[in-house]
């Protein structure tokens, strides 16, 4: 499974423009990532069946490898899933507005057979009237095999799971966490250089890392870091660029004091624009009773003294702080993410329903 990347030849993913089938930007080809490791490990992901899906602290490295390699086959369409999910029927909740989460979950379901039901606006449920979290979470039992909600509060995902018996997915509660978002910017990450899930680069590859936001009060940001610190193997340096005096709180303060990574602060972002090989940013939190903008002065275009290979992931959506200049550059992992959430919430249902041993042909089978 390790391998020791020794040639820097090895490590050039320069775009290749067949590989840019319609999404703009940076588009690096699922194959790269399964040529690392090409067979699937299903008892890893056979730890996923009936889950819920609540935090990115669930997850480990062997599953994020595992969840990502299926995501690739089935971006690829190694074998036809089309029908894997036929018998099931999704709801997705959405207490709090979303475009990629909402709908890339629904697509994902319907890829691969299943149906899906949509809360879209509170006010058209039972909330309006006052009702609870936990009698909503009672009657997703009766007309849902599995449900992903977003809520304001970031409590309200425990109030439901009170009555709930079918698998619930956090579509990203509050300013606690947003664990899908986060396999899904490691997927785009992991295509982009599979070594980093699949090897132990040299130290002069090892990358560094600069995440605009604060990860204590972020969602995206926080999942995003969490499951960052399972790279430890290749990552030197996160760099955390924050107006906040303490952008991390006590919970993940204590996660990063254990990893090896080394993590510092800054608030002067052109000055490392030059040691960053990724840059992770989000301005938008949603934080009490309305939206508040954190960091939208860490901005970024065409200007900015990025290095040539530098790649920007962005959870969307944006305001000022990413400027479309970028869009048509290979700078532009934020699109590439956001097209690959479909294949990995694919591969998160499959695994959920216990549903990849059917699918998935022998000889991908390790
Ligand atoms: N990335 C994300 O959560 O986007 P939406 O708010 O559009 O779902």
């Amino acid at each position: 499974m390790v391998n020791d990347i020794q040639s820097a030849s090895q490590l050039d993913h320069r775009a290749d423009p067949q590989r840019k089938a319609g999404v703009l930007g940076n588009c690096p080809d699922p194959r790269d990532l399964l040529a690392m490791s090409p067979k699937l490990d299903l008892d890893v992901l056979d730890r996923l069946h009936n889950c819920s899906i609540l935090s990115a602290a669930q997850f480990d490295l062997p599953l994020m490898q595992e969840l990502s390699k299926l995501a690739a086959c089935l971006q690829l369409r190694k074998f036809p899933a089309g029908h894997a999910l036929d018998d099931k029927i999704m709801a997705a909740a959405f207490f709090e507005p979303s475009t990629r989460t909402r709908l890339s979950f629904e697509s994902a379901m319907l890829h691969v057979g299943g149906k899906t039901m949509s809360v879209a606006d509170a006010k058209t449920t039972g909330v309006a009237k006052g009702e609870s979290m936990r009698d909503i979470g009672q009657m997703f039992n009766s007309y849902a095999d599995i449900v992903v909600v977003r809520h304001t509060q970031q409590q309200a995902l425990q109030q439901l799971t009170e009555y709930m018996r079918v698998p619930l997915i956090n579509g990203g509660n509050g300013s606690d966490e947003h664990p899908t978002q986060a396999l899904a910017d490691w997927y785009a990450l992991m295509k982009w250089r599979p070594e980093l899930a699949f090897g132990t680069l040299p130290e002069q590859f090892r990358l560094t890392i600069g995440i605009i936001g604060t990860p204590g009060n972020m969602r995206t940001v926080k999942s995003f870091l969490t499951l960052a610190l399972l790279f430890h193997r290749n990552i030197n340096h996160i760099t955390i660029f924050s107006e906040m005096a303490d952008p991390l709180g006590t919970e993940l303060r204590a996660l990063t004091n254990a990893s090896p990574i080394t993590i510092d602060f800054s608030r002067n972002l052109k000055q490392s624009l030059e040691y960053l090989d990724v840059i992770y940013m989000n301005a938008i939190a949603f934080l009490g009773d309305g939206y508040r903008f954190f960091g939208d002065e860490f901005s970024l275009s065409s200007q900015s003294q990025l290095k040539t290979d530098t790649v920007i992931l962005h959870p969307l959506a944006r305001g000022d702080e990413l400027g479309t200049c970028l869009d048509d550059t290979d700078h532009n992992l934020y699109f590439n993410q956001a097209d690959g959430a479909v294949w990995l919430r694919q591969a998160l249902l499959l695994a959920i329903f216990g549903r990849v041993r059917n699918i998935v042909p022998r000889e991908l089978i390790k």
